[in-house]
């Protein structure tokens, strides 16, 4: 896998998977990623940048926990004695973005939980969307609490990624995932919906999401840097987005709103 490093893209530039990287001390960068070299010296040629290669790093066991509503873990085998009779979900350390490290996704766990669990809403016939699904972290953590989920993403390796996911989980009945385009495609309604993405994408994927909520239905979207809060607040409140919840992890921040 390659990644082509930029400190800006205009978000229709590329059909490439990307995310927003940042490391603590300095700026966010655009990270666009292909496992081929050419579509990635296309677009190095209009906007510059660096071309690396990408070594997967063995990491430790991690191991997440949720309250007492879950426990993400990369290695079940070494989970702690205490934390063994808590409701788990496995997710490899594998190529997509999603292992409960970044804390775009824990504040997206957090929130989902807490909506699953705290609304008390029938859980069987909770339909999920998970946009941008990486790994499928979040929908797996959805299913594992009862809920239908759907998956999506534009990088095929991240579907295949979730599918494994949802085996190694046993969430095959619960969980779907499938290539396609937050911002092409025609998206299915859904109680919940998820998209831990970068602000510039979900400053386009807000209008989108309007003809296809449904009443009462509830959004979150994480992935968005402090001080990028405000054009997404105002635009999703135009589009009739109520500001539910607001919580923050460093510098990134994670928003819950409600439709009215
Ligand atoms: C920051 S990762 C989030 C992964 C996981 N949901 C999590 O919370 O850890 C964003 C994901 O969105 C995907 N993505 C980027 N643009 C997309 C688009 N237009 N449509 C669907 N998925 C997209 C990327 O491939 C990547 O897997």
């Amino acid at each position: 896998m390659y990644a082509l490093e930029l400190d800006s893209l205009p978000v229709s530039a590329t059909d490439l998977p990307s995310a927003v990287i940042q490391t603590p001390g300095q700026p966010p960068k655009l990270q666009v990623y292909s496992t081929r070299i050419p579509p990635l010296r296309v677009l190095q040629k209009l906007h510059g940048g660096r071309i690396r290669k990408l070594v997967l790093r063995k990491s430790s066991p991690f191991h997440l926990r949720i309250g007492h509503d879950l426990l993400v873990t990369s290695d079940a085998r070494s989970v702690p004695a205490k934390l063994r009779s808590l409701p788990r979900l496995k997710i490899r350390a594998g190529p997509a973005f999603g292992t409960g490290e970044h804390s775009t996704t824990r504040l997206c766990l957090r929130y989902l939980i807490r909506f699953l669990t705290v609304n008390r809403i029938s859980r069987p016939a909770t339909e999920v969307l998970d946009l941008g699904c990486g790994s499928g972290i979040l929908a797996l953590a959805c299913a594992r609490l009862g809920a239908r989920t759907l998956g999506w993403d534009n990088d095929s390796s991240a579907i295949q990624e979730a599918r494994r996911n949802a085996d190694l989980n046993r969430l095959t009945h619960l969980s779907h995932f499938q290539e396609a385009d937050a911002l092409r495609d025609s998206l299915p309604r859904a109680d919940l919906i998820l998209a831990n993405l970068y602000d510039s994408l979900l400053l386009h994927l807000l209008p989108r999401l309007n003809s296809h909520r449904r009443a009462g239905s509830t959004l979150i979207l994480s992935g968005i840097l402090k001080g990028q809060e405000n054009p997404l607040i105002r635009t999703a409140r135009h589009l009739g987005w109520k500001l539910q919840r607001r919580g923050r992890l460093g510098r990134w921040l994670c928003l819950q709103f409600c439709s009215s």
